[in-house]
């Protein structure tokens, strides 16, 4: 497997312990250290690698909390994931006191293990970014005219994802650690902030480039249909099932497996598809053979699947199988200041696909696609660019805002960088549905005006209790 970037140290004087923890983390993909003692540990050199600690509390000589203490002292922040044996309550107080990133009490579960070590890793990457950048997060630098003839540099490995902010950065530094290792990814995210496109680049930076990227969209087909498009079918399984078809599970083999919208997954399918992820195994629609695979997985949802499982819609045990490395694309008004990177980029790219001479944007054009909310996330603004270009006929670029001039309207969800609250989105997609003359679908419908796909706002509309006369 090849290295993620990333490098955890392991500190217990029982070598079995040691050992069985260095192995789970190599079998992540990510390369580790060990020592049998603090003393050990703090004399050896640390390369600035992002990584994290897993250090045993109880160590003859210096403990735990004498190595945490000595650590703190010596320069750059390591998040430690302290392991203790069962009672040493007061130990844990001070250790988290003293900034402990996770708690694990022994014998630790290879899944918490793991995902605490995750979690770890990614704050240390955060870390090292926003040191980089003393900061600059969330400002839109001055709104000037810009012109469109520099060069953007793509990454085409990254699926063309555009962003420079710090929270664009550390997504890409996420994507960069884990997308060498087999671990399943949980991409979370509003609609349209680029879920898709960092499951790509996932795949296109493991070891399995070389396999299909195959992508199932839960909420875009139909129940009945899931498991048969999931596992395939025999002939004769059910009426319809006329020849033997094999599933995407079977397609993604050596491969990876989107599960997008996973949110939508019909409970009762949900055992099956727990065991074929932990297990690798299952059979098809009206088949008795167990097929194996080799499949690595990465999920994605705009839903809060923790409360969906506190309201017993989605299995827990598939929660925490899922959730073993989780990743926030977070939304786009959260992120302004990728705004005019992003314009540069998708205004050049629609005017060369349509032949337009357009060669810059105005300040002002910049300052009302900064100030608005984007409910659709990049999508829209996509969308919005798109539309604007159409319509552009000089050399500037038009802009053609979402229902401009109500930029006070209810379609504003929030301005600059506040979150969206259940009932401000309520009221925007009932507007809007207003608007559409209660129409879902289709150009003029909600979905479109709110720059949403449709299947997605109608998932939406469930989870927010929308009356169903809107269809
Ligand atoms: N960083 C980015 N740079 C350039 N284009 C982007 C970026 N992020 C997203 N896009 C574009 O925005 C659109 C939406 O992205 P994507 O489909 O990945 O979003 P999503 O989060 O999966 O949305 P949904 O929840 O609705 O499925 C796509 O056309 C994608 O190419
Ligand atoms: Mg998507």
């Amino acid at each position: 497997m090849s290295d993620t970037g990333a490098l955890v140290y392991v500190v217990d004087d029982d070598v079995s312990a040691r050992e069985g923890v260095a192995r789970l983390i190599r079998s992540a993909g990510v390369m580790t250290r060990t020592f049998a003692s603090g003393e050990e540990f703090l004399a050896a050199p640390r390369p600035e690698t992002p990584g994290c600690l897993v250090l045993d509390v109880n160590l003859p000589g210096l403990n735990g909390l004498d190595v945490q203490e000595k650590l703190a002292k010596s320069g750059p922040q390591l998040p430690i994931v302290f392991l203790t044996g069962h009672g040493d309550i007061p130990m844990s107080v001070r250790a988290v006191k003293a900034g402990a990133a996770e708690f694990l009490t022994k014998p630790v579960d290879d899944e918490a293990l793991m995902s605490a070590i995750w979690r770890c890793i990614t704050s240390s990457v955060e870390e090292e970014i926003r040191s980089g950048q003393n900061g600059r997060n969330g400002e839109v630098s001055k709104l000037e005219e810009i012109y469109l003839d520099d060069e953007i540099c793509l990454d085409r490995n990254l699926g063309n994802m555009v962003g420079q902010g710090l929270g664009f950065q550390s997504i890409l530094k996420s994507i960069q650690i884990v997308a060498p290792t087999d671990s399943t990814v949980l991409v979370l995210g509003e609609t349209g902030t680029g879920k898709e496109l960092v499951a790509q680049a996932i795949h296109e930076l493991s070891p399995r480039r070389k396999g299909n990227f195959v992508k199932v969209n839960c909420a875009a087909i139909p129940a009945s249909l899931l498991e048969s498009e999931l596992f395939g079918h025999e002939k004769g399984s059910f009426t319809g099932a006329v020849a033997q078809k094999l599933g995407r599970f079977e397609l993604a083999h050596k491969g990876t497996l989107f599960l997008d919208e996973i949110g939508e997954m019909p409970l009762e399918l949900q055992p099956k598809l727990l065991r074929a992820i932990q297990d690798q195994e299952f059979e098809r629609v009206g088949g008795t053979r167990t097929i194996r695979t080799d499949v690595r997985f990465v999920a994605a949802t705009n839903r809060d699947l923790k409360a969906m499982v506190d309201e017993n819609e989605f299995r827990a045990d598939l929660y925490y199988r899922l959730h073993v490395f989780p990743m926030s694309v977070p939304p786009l008004r959260e992120r302004r200041e990728d705004i005019p990177l992003l314009t540069r980029y998708f205004v050049k790219k629609h005017a060369q696909r349509m032949g337009r001479a357009i060669d810059r944007i105005p300040a002002s054009a910049m300052e009302a696609l900064t100030r608005y909310a984007w409910p659709g996330n990049i999508r829209e603004l996509q969308n919005v660019l798109e539309r604007s270009v159409i319509l552009t006929h000089g050399n500037a670029l038009e802009i053609i805002m979402p229902d401009l001039g109500e930029m006070s309207g209810s379609h504003v969800l929030s301005i600059c960088g506040s979150k969206t609250s259940p009932s401000s989105e309520r009221q925007a997609i009932i507007k809007a549905l207003e608007d559409a003359n209660g129409l879902v679908g289709g150009a003029s419908g909600a979905a479109a005006r709110l720059g949403l796909k449709r299947t997605t706002l109608q998932s939406r509309m469930r989870k927010l209790n929308i009356a169903r006369q809107y269809r």
